[in-house]
Order: structure tokens, then C-alpha cells, then sequence
């Protein structure tokens, strides 16, 4: 049986790692300049409070110095109300971090691992009734195709959409806003990849503000994004705003950095 489709953004707990000094080494497509540490690491506090304001308990594991991208704990895990999995992260520096979130995930959710392939948690778009995931430079059909048997076990489809050039995965251009809408960078929206779905645009030069988290009442968005979190105002939602700016220099944002369950 279908769980409540609710269940796509009503969380109570989510889990975050410190990010380390070493952070500021992390991936990036296009060098911007490095994040400053310090930055990061009130950024990342602030991130903090405002899932705790939206209400989710945060449990914040200890930072990883020998792993620069720990902070983005979405990638290397993937949880639904039925379990967790395990994913095989594509990116040689990031290959270990799953080990670290299975110890990490372990004490709250049944654990199962991806066999084949690569997946990375950020191409994964859970909408209560399917997951919608990226083709990426990170996640290929190999690793689609093995989740995929995963999540049948669990009553959901996982559908396959090519992602366009310019994003790092399929959260950094879109987020959900409800069950039936998705936020979504012009790219994308006008892909076709959310058939069946209504589909907000970003406004135009916003589309960094794509990378936002429904969580229970609350849509949080990165600040600075003020034609964005005007129009979703206007549109009901209760937005909360906190600064992900040193993330984004990592092509990070505010998804990569929680997993929510
Ligand atoms: N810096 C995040 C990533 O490239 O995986």
C-alpha cells in the first residue's frame, strides 16, 4: 500500500554533518573561489536552526576532515517512510561517505544498499507517489535500474529523466513544493520531465532558489531570492529564508546538506 503522499515533506527529524576545514577543498564544476570555513560554518548553524524552526529534531554527526564534501550528506543515502538506501556515489572523493551515513542512518532507519551502478542522493526527487530521478554525471541507468527494484518493493515507480547541462544533480534545479507542484529552474520545467505535475518557474536570474526544501508547513528557500519567496508567499506558502552562499560555491544547497525522514 501507497503511504500518505503527505509524507514527501512532513519529516520530524533530519540528520546533518559538521562540515570540517577541509570543506572549503570540496568538489565544484566552475571554480568561483574557495568558501571561507568560517562562513560555511555559520551558514551551516543557520541551516540548523531554521530546519529545527520548521520542526525536525537535527541530529548533527561529527565533522569528516579526510572527507572535504561530508557536509553534503544527501548524496551518499536515500530515505522514504519505508527504509533507507545505501548508495554508491560515482565521485572517487566521495565514495566513502556512504559508510559514514549507513553508521550515521543506522540507529533510525532499516537499511538496504544499492548493488550496481551510481546514484547520488541529490538526483532523487521523492513526491509521495514516484521518485524522479536525474540522469547525471553522477547517476547512470545502471544504478536507476537497481534501485528501481528497490523502490517496487516499496510500492513506488522511479522514473528516469535526462537532466539538461548546467546542473550537478536534479535538486539543484527544482524542489518540491507540494504533491502535486514542483519549483523548478526554467530548464527543467519546460523539459517535460514533470508530466503529471503542476510546475512553478523560478523567476528569471533565481534560479539558484530552485535548491529549496519543502518541510511540513514551511517552504525554505536560500536568502537573497526575494522575487521567489515573494510569488510563493503569494501562493500560501509559509517561507523561511537562510543564506547558503558558501555551499553554493560548491554547487551545494540547501537539500544536499540534510537528509530528512
Ligand atoms: N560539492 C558537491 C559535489 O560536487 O559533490
Amino acid at each position: 500500500m501507497l503511504s500518505d503522499p503527505a509524507a514527501a515533506y512532513r519529516f520530524t527529524r533530519a540528520i546533518l554533518r559538521e562540515p570540517a576545514p577541509s570543506v572549503v577543498s570540496g568538489l565544484r564544476a566552475e571554480d568561483r573561489g574557495d568558501p571561507s570555513f568560517d562562513s560555511f560554518l555559520s551558514e551551516h548553524l543557520a541551516y540548523r536552526a531554521a530546519l529545527e524552526a520548521a520542526g525536525l529534531s537535527v541530529h548533527v554527526e561529527p565533522a569528516l576532515p579526510e572527507l572535504p564534501d561530508s557536509v553534503f550528506v544527501e548524496d551518499p543515502a536515500f530515505v522514504l517512510p519505508e527504509g533507507g538506501v545505501l548508495l554508491r556515489m560515482s565521485a572517487p572523493s566521495r565514495e566513502e561517505e556512504t559508510d559514514e551515513i549507513a553508521d550515521a542512518l543506522a540507529a533510525f532507519v532499516e537499511l538496504t544498499e544499492l548493488q550496481q551502478g551510481y546514484v547520488d542522493g541529490g538526483d532523487l526527487l521523492f513526491t509521495g507517489r514516484e521518485v524522479i530521478a536525474g540522469l547525471s554525471r553522477r547517476t547512470d541507468e545502471e544504478g536507476l535500474q537497481a534501485l528501481s527494484r528497490i523502490l517496487a518493493d516499496w510500492g513506488y515507480p522511479l522514473r528516469p529523466v535526462a537532466m539538461p547541462e548546467g546542473l550537478l544533480h536534479l535538486k539543484t534545479g527544482c524542489a518540491l513544493l507540494d504533491e502535486e507542484t514542483v519549483l523548478a529552474v526554467p530548464l527543467l520545467a519546460r523539459s517535460g520531465v514533470f508530466s503529471g505535475y503542476r510546475v512553478v518557474e523560478t523567476p528569471e536570474g533565481e534560479e539558484a532558489a530552485a535548491n529549496a526544501l519543502r518541510l511540513n508547513a514551511v517552504m525554505l528557500i536560500a536568502s537573497g531570492y526575494r522575487e521567489t519567496a515573494e510569488m510563493l508567499s503569494v501562493m500560501g506558502y509559509e517561507v523561511l529564508t537562510t543564506p547558503v552562499t558558501q555551499a553554493e560555491l560548491l554547487d551545494g544547497g540547501l537539500s544536499c546538506m540534510s537528509i530528512r525522514f
